[in-house]
């Protein structure tokens, strides 16, 4: 049994299994042809957070893999009321075949984990964000072939996103240049760890650096969700982090521009910009759908 909290969960052969599986999966949807290797298997989703993206993929992906998939949003079960994470983690697992949570502290989905009978997938906690890498590689390569050995810049927040993009960087060979303004730097652990595992990655607070001759740029909010209240001040301190059109110049021609989406037009990312020929973002949307089936079909089937 096997638990998916980050991308580090998995061997790089196994991400790079999920992702050849992904777009195996898609071309049969596309094709009309049905693939059910999860006949009669449910999956509970457990929101403590919104969602659009990761909610809708989950869902319809169980559906299609022959399943089933039980929203459950924490304000309408016992958790949202105190009932233990340890506790709920037992009755859950007791009756479903995997668990999705969205969820704050990392710390809640380990400890779900550790008490959970079945297979525990990360959909988003404060930490990292594994099941967006997956679409966002298999994006990148429908578009430009083998990821690996590539440049990714990432401008913005050292947040989820961010802390995954590094973890990427592990599983799938890129190098990866950040650009975070002091004081929203990437946790120093999971950078140190990363590196350790022979990731290649740099670090500056100038955009422009982090672009120069990338293939792909990402960024995300600069409020995550549960940060709301720091809007105003996060606004200061990400001045000058817009990834804008004149920041795009300095990557490569041809690069690709990410975002997991929700965006915020004219804060972290201009209009022209997500908008614009270079943005992939609607295909990175989508291919949550795929990326997740792969890796439901790779947790969950005998
Ligand atoms: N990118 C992403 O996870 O979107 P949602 O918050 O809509 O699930
Ligand atoms: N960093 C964002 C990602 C949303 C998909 C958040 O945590 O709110």
């Amino acid at each position: 049994m096997r638990h998916f909290l980050t991308l580090l969960d998995v061997t790089e052969e196994e991400a790079r299994h999920i992702l050849d599986r992904a777009a195996i999966i898609k071309r049969k949807l596309k094709a009309g042809e049905s693939h059910r290797p999860l006949e009669g298997k449910t999956l509970g989703m457990i929101f403590d957070k919104s969602s659009t993206r990761t909610r809708v993929s989950f869902e319809v992906g169980m559906y299609q893999l022959g399943g089933h998939a039980l929203f459950l949003h924490s304000d309408a079960t016992q958790l949202g009321r105190g009932e233990p994470v340890a506790d709920s983690a037992r009755v859950l697992s007791s009756m479903c075949d995997g668990i999705m949570i969205r969820t704050y502290g990392h710390n809640i989905i380990q400890k779900f984990a550790e008490y959970s009978k079945v297979p525990v997938i990360n959909g988003l906690t404060d930490l990292t964000h594994p099941c967006q890498i997956l679409a966002d590689v298999l994006t990148f390569e429908e578009h430009r072939g083998s990821i690996e050995g590539k440049t990714v810049a990432w401008i913005g927040d050292g947040n989820n996103m961010a802390h995954s993009w590094i973890n990427g960087a592990v599983s799938f060979g890129y190098k990866l240049k950040l650009a975070c303004p002091k004081g929203y730097r990437p946790d120093e652990k999971l950078l140190a760890a990363a590196r350790e595992l022979g990731a290649d990655i740099s670090r500056s607070d100038d955009p422009v650096i982090a672009a120069h001759k990338a293939d792909l740029v990402s960024t995300d909010v600069w409020a995550s969700m549960g940060q709301e209240e720091e809007q105003t001040e996060r606004e200061k301190a990400f001045a000058g982090f817009c990834v804008t059109e004149g920041v795009m110049t300095h990557a490569n021609p041809d690069a690709l521009f990410m975002h997991c989406l929700p965006a915020h037009r004219g804060e972290e990312v201009s209009a022209g910009v997500i908008d614009g020929p270079q943005s992939v973002v609607w295909d990175q949307a989508e291919n949550r759908l795929h990326a997740q089936k792969a890796l439901l079909e790779f947790l969950l089937s005998d």
